[in-house]
């Protein structure tokens, strides 16, 4: 197929419709490598994996090796892995503790902070031409360190991370803050690395609230894999949520999320009478987050993509995701699981099995998830497959709900009100980074309003 010249061509956010070959086409990563893991915030990993002097952990951001590390004053840094003199990567662990980075090839050395330390026969060879201040390793434009979890972009005109997340942040904190409502305080227990052939954009859509692939997981909704895995609780998350009235927002930096607001007044569910002490455990936490939050405690935060490929699940299997692309059609997932860092050891692997029976690459309901991806990505490979576009109208034509695309807030009962809003918003911008557009229009100025009316023309 030939290729517009605008990304935007591709996505036509009024007419509800995209063309597969954003999903399909090695011309179209290329040019997401260059123009948007360039540009957005990424997520490289928590200071829970790094907590003393010299602590790394090597991680992504795009195609490319990074090292989240403390140095030796206690600064996180984001380096890029690859030697300044002919690129080797400098760290091939995956994570550990050094005071220096020794390359393998020709042995220049840095410290933790990313500066030259030594250069084999440096007076012999290089004393004149070659100023070692000018050679570290090449290091991210800003870094953010956001209730402990780390995020960067090389884009030095990138708007501050706080502004970039934007309304999402307080979806996103419910990730982040500790289960009894106190802020921040997540460790990460562990995570899971894999790879599978599809296109990195069918997970990060799929969590911006695509609650309507729900019957994709009806088995292990029959079986019940939650928390308590009691006999005769189906489902999988104990049905906490079975009351809730639902929320699906868009925001204007792309990002999309699923939440829940409890009815007032609700109660803690307990399900864990097999095991009184894990009950009292998530019941005091239950009790002190309303004493702490008010009404604010209702408000639970489901599942969310930060874009472009940071999705998180708020509560159960609390944990935060990146999709690596690896190219048009393979996909390496990350999933950082979080508990509260002064959890009993007991909550913290009663949750760790919790989590794996869920998710990654062996978890029930992500192989569900993960095999509509690999499918989906195959079955639009083909020359016939990839003249039609898909559609993306669900929910559209709802302008008392949605009078905008980005920036919407939609409330309703799961069963009957579900919306393809937050990744239409979602595709919206991501034809804006790949087409260059200046920070102010990533981040929604100007935005056309969507109306039924626009469609209809
Ligand atoms: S490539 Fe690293 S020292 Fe030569
Ligand atoms: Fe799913």
């Amino acid at each position: 197929m030939t290729h517009p010249s605008k990304a935007a061509d591709f996505v036509d956010w009024r007419r509800g419709q995209i063309s597969r070959e954003i999903y399909v086409s090695e011309d179209v990563y290329r040019r997401e490598l260059e123009t948007l893991f360039t540009r957005a915030w990424l997520f490289v990993g928590h200071e829970s994996q790094i907590p003393n002097p010299g602590d790394f952990f090597t991680s992504r951001m795009g195609e490319e090796s990074v090292i989240l590390v403390r140095d030796k004053a206690g600064v996180i840094h984001v380096l890029l892995n690859s030697c300044r003199h002919r690129g080797m990567k400098v760290c091939r662990y995956e994570s550990g503790n050094t005071s220096l980075f020794t390359c393998p090839y020709h042995s220049w050395t840095y410290t933790t902070d990313g500066r030259i330390r030594g250069i084999p026969l440096y007076k012999a060879l290089y004393e004149g031409n070659l100023n070692r201040d000018e050679w570290s390793l090449v290091e991210v434009a800003k870094l953010h360190n956001y209730k402990g979890t780390i995020w960067a972009t090389w884009d030095p005109d990138a708007p501050d991370f706080l502004t970039y997340l934007g309304d999402a942040k307080i979806h996103l904190d419910q990730a982040l803050d500790c289960r009894d409502g106190r802020p921040g305080g997540s460790e990460v227990i562990g995570v899971h690395k894999w790879v599978f052939p599809a296109n990195w954009k069918f997970a990060a859509e799929n969590f911006l609230g695509d609650t309507y692939h729900n019957p994709s997981h009806r088995s292990v909704d029959m079986i019940g894999i939650g928390p308590s895995a009691l006999e005769g609780v189906k489902g999988r998350r104990d049905n906490e949520l079975e009351q809730a009235q639902h929320v699906w927002c868009s925001f204007p930096a792309g990002h999309g999320v699923h939440s829940a607001v409890q009815p007032e007044g609700y109660e803690f569910v307990d399900q864990f009478k097999n095991d009184p002490e894990i009950a009292d455990y998530f019941r005091y936490c239950h009790e002190e987050r309303k004493r702490r939050l008010g009404e604010d405690a209702r408000f639970l935060p489901f599942v969310g993509t930060i874009f472009p490929n940071t999705s998180y699940h708020g509560r159960q299997p609390r944990s935060l995701c990146s999709w690596h692309p690896h190219s048009a059609n393979e996909t390496e997932g990350w999933r950082f699981f979080l508990v509260d860092a002064d959890a009993p050891t007991k909550i913290k692997d009663f949750l760790r099995t919790y989590y794996m029976r869920y998710s990654g690459p062996a978890g029930m309901t992500e192989q569900d998830d993960m095999e509509n991806w690999l499918y989906a990505t195959k079955a639009s490979m083909g020359t016939i497959a990839r003249r039609h576009n898909f559609n993306y109208t669900q929910s559209m034509g709802a302008s008392e709900l949605n009078p905008v695309v980005n920036g919407i807030e939609v409330r309703g009962d799961v069963s009957q009100q579900v919306t393809e809003h937050m990744a239409v918003g979602f595709y919206r911008r991501w034809a804006q980074y790949l087409d260059q557009e200046p920070w102010d229009v990533l981040m929604g100025k100007g935005d056309e309003r969507f109306t039924p009316k626009a469609a209809a023309e």
